[in-house]
């Protein structure tokens, strides 16, 4: 199961070749005098540490000038780390640009929309397209892969750090350059251009490939499929960025897996994540939890969604935090217990690392109020504690290590097409928030205890018996094509407001909605009614609707009514909607139902494909299953969702991890616990 790149990350540098899972963090040493490192190798040895990602904002001290280089420091960290048994993720160090290179090379910081220029001083001031830049990025790569190509300490390499994280959107002359260039790649002739941009509106029909530009500030609306080119462009651009450092990383050490941290996490939309999975050796996220009434939820979907764009293979998590961060507007620290939990959260979706933002807490920067393994405290401290005793509780999850997640019945598409186009301005709403939708399906679900993949539309959609697709607005020919077939083929679809609307040029598909999908679903809408803010409409299923409704006409005979609007302008017409087609059927939601909504709702939509809660009734919503599979054995996450104690009973395997024997052989789960068993798989 486990790849040989993943066994060497896995295996750390003390050479045991047993599986297991990793654990570590940033380990950030330049910020500290030489006679902590020793004190820090001797704390990551007693927290059970396995990996650290070593030089990641190091540009400026490993190459003080144009052709100056100081690794000495770097050698006696790498040779300090290894003695103590502590492999290295070096990181390639081009995350944040040195002022001696901004300031002979100002031409390489970004360019807002508005033309403000990103000045240094922060971190990431460098633009994704500048030649300039590239050159001296991997010059600094080819030196570093050099030095320690053969160094012992090495188990994988980190390409620069959360690309895209302040500069994924660049609109300098370089940018305008690139995207001309992408352009005429995709498109090849500029009628084609015209075309696919619709510029016959607004007099924008181009005749030279030079009159074309990023959607800079302008007096209005910018042309959608412009911004919508726009973004896939600026994703392909740091991917493009990606795929230089690793190359020569592949060049000096063909042998060493190569990384970069995604930030699948809130509204961290602006990279295509699937579509760059398939340029490193495995799938690393970085996840914090911004506190609110879904917080837990949302990194549950995150960390499924990181395992949906791995293709259900194991993943690693390079950042998360052990207790506050320094950047939301206020900065709450976890309670007892939540350390673990959200950590055991993250492996229970596939993740076979552990690892934090960062190992010693700064004493200086930007971040010296954001938590790490080591606060400010010292070793003496709770979460020291805490962290140490995660370290033992990963070493009895070895066994873990290397299992792959176990498809569920029910699939959630997560299409970052329609993410970007749905929410474009000039729509019938602003309000529209596609995560937050994706997000109220899940967390209905968990309230339901049915376990579901978060998966992407490159994946195999025909595994899941149901297949949830929340507003899926961008639907090219060949999607529609494939939904088509998945209902007819037993699949059960279920779709929501403002999906199948448009093609992939954002063009509108004609003669009523939902274009691409009306046959399908059997109904045709006219017109849409979104809802103002505050505004609710009320559904003869008790149910109450927010945001969208849609005047819907059913097409089909066969088409049946789940529920009626009940108020409101398109009183006593469907609201949600159900067309058998063979052994499967497809259904439509026309409006924003909200968790407690979709809870009641989706028994109805998963009865007739047979899908049903896992876990035994007495806990279900109380409880989040999940399940990773290796090697003739299966492994079961159970995580306490609540602030109370929860006994299970009736789930059988051998208890790895968590939990207390209760009665009548129940295993108790504490408050926010998790407790993983074994069983041989069926
Ligand atoms: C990101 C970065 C880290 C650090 C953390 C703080 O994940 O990669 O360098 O800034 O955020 O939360
Ligand atoms: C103005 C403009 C039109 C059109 C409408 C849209 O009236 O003159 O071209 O943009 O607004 O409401």
């Amino acid at each position: 199961m486990i790849s040989t790149l993943q066994s060497r990350m896995l295996r750390g540098a003390d050479g045991d070749p047993a599986p297991r899972l990793a654990y570590g963090a940033d380990y950030n040493p330049e910020q500290w005098p030489r006679d902590v490192w020793e004190e820090d190798v001797r704390l990551m040895q007693e927290a059970g540490v396995t990996v650290v990602s070593v030089g990641i904002f190091s540009w400026a001290r490993i190459q003080p000038g144009p052709d100056t280089w100081d690794f000495g420091w770097l050698d006696e960290v790498m040779d300090l780390l290894h003695a103590g048994g502590i492999g290295v993720d070096l990181a390639t160090a081009t995350a944040s640009p040195p002022p001696w290179l901004t300031t002979a090379h100002p031409e390489i910081l970004p360019v807002t929309a508005n033309g403000e220029t990103l000045w240094p001083g922060a971190r990431q001031h460098w633009r994704p397209t500048s030649p300039v830049f590239r050159e001296h990025a991997l010059r600094l790569v080819r030196e570093i892969a050099t030095r320690y190509q053969d160094h012992p300490a090495l188990v994988a390499w980190h390409v620069s750090n959360e690309l895209g994280c302040h500069n994924v959107y660049d609109f300098s002359d370089d940018a305008a350059r690139a995207f001309r260039l992408w352009l005429r790649a995709r498109y090849g002739t500029l009628d084609a251009l015209n075309h696919a941009w619709g510029t016959a509106f607004w007099s924008q029909r181009y005749s030279d490939w030079e009159q074309i530009l990023p959607p800079r500030l302008a007096a209005s609306h910018p042309n959608p499929t412009q911004q919508l080119d726009f973004k896939r462009f600026s994703s392909d651009a740091l991917k493009d960025h990606l795929i230089a450092e690793r190359e020569i990383l592949k060049e000096i050490t063909p042998g060493i897996p190569v990384t970069t941290n995604f930030m699948v996490m809130g509204n961290t939309k602006g990279m295509n994540y699937p579509d760059w999975a398939d340029e490193i050796d495995f799938v690393s996220n970085d996840h914090y939890v911004h506190p609110g009434p879904q917080d837990r939820d949302e990194l549950s979907f995150s960390a499924n969604l990181t395992s949906g764009i791995a293709a259900g293979r194991p993943w690693f998590l390079m950042e998360h935090s052990t207790s506050a961060v320094n950047w939301q507007p206020v900065n709450v620290a976890k309670r007892p217990g939540d350390l673990a939990r959200d950590a055991l959260l993250h492996v229970a979706h596939g993740a076979d690392a552990v690892c934090y933002f960062q190992w010693r807490q700064s004493a200086a920067g930007a971040e010296k109020y954001h938590s790490a393994m080591v606060p400010h405290a010292g070793r003496d401290s709770d979460v020291f504690r805490a962290v140490a005793e995660l370290g033992a509780t990963l070493k009895a999850l070895a066994p873990v290590a290397g299992s792959e997640r176990e498809t569920a019945s029910v699939g959630i598409l997560y299409d970052w097409e329609s993410w970007w186009a749905s929410e474009q301005d000039s729509h019938p709403t602003s309000l529209l928030d596609y995560r937050q939708e994706a997000l109220d399906w899940y967390s209905a679900l968990l309230a339901l205890g049915v376990r579901a993949d978060l998966v992407t539309t490159r994946a195999d959609l025909s595994r899941h018996r149901v297949l949830i697709a929340p507003v899926l607005h961008v639907v090219p020919a060949g999607l529609a094509k494939e939904l088509t077939c998945y209902a007819e083929q037993g699949g059960h679809l279920v779709t929501t407001y403002f999906s199948g609307i448009v093609d992939e040029n954002d063009h509108v598909w004609l003669g009523g909605y939902p274009g691409a999908l009306r046959d399908l679903l059997g109904i045709r809408i006219e017109e849409f009614g979104p809802l103002l803010a505050g505004e609710s409409v009320e559904l003869d299923d008790s149910a109450a609707g927010t945001l969208w409704t849609d005047r819907i006409t059913v097409t089909d005979a066969d088409t049946q009514v789940l529920a009626h609007y009940r108020t409101g302008v398109h009183t006593g017409r469907p609201a949600i909607t159900r067309r058998p087609t063979g052994a499967g059927s497809a259904s439509y939601v026309s409006t924003r139902l909200g968790v407690d909504g979709l809870r009641a709702l989706l028994p109805r939509l998963l009865e007739p494909a047979g899908v049903s809660s896992e876990l035994p009734a007495d806990v279900r919503g109380a409880v989040e299953l999940t399940v990773r599979r290796g090697d003739g054995e299966r492994f079961l996450f159970l995580v306490n969702r609540t602030d109370a104690t929860v006994p299970v009973s009736g789930l059988a395997g051998d208890v790895l991890t968590g939990g207390t024997p209760g009665t009548d052989g129940a295993l108790v789960l504490g408050p926010r616990e998790v407790a993983v068993l074994r069983q041989p798989a069926g």
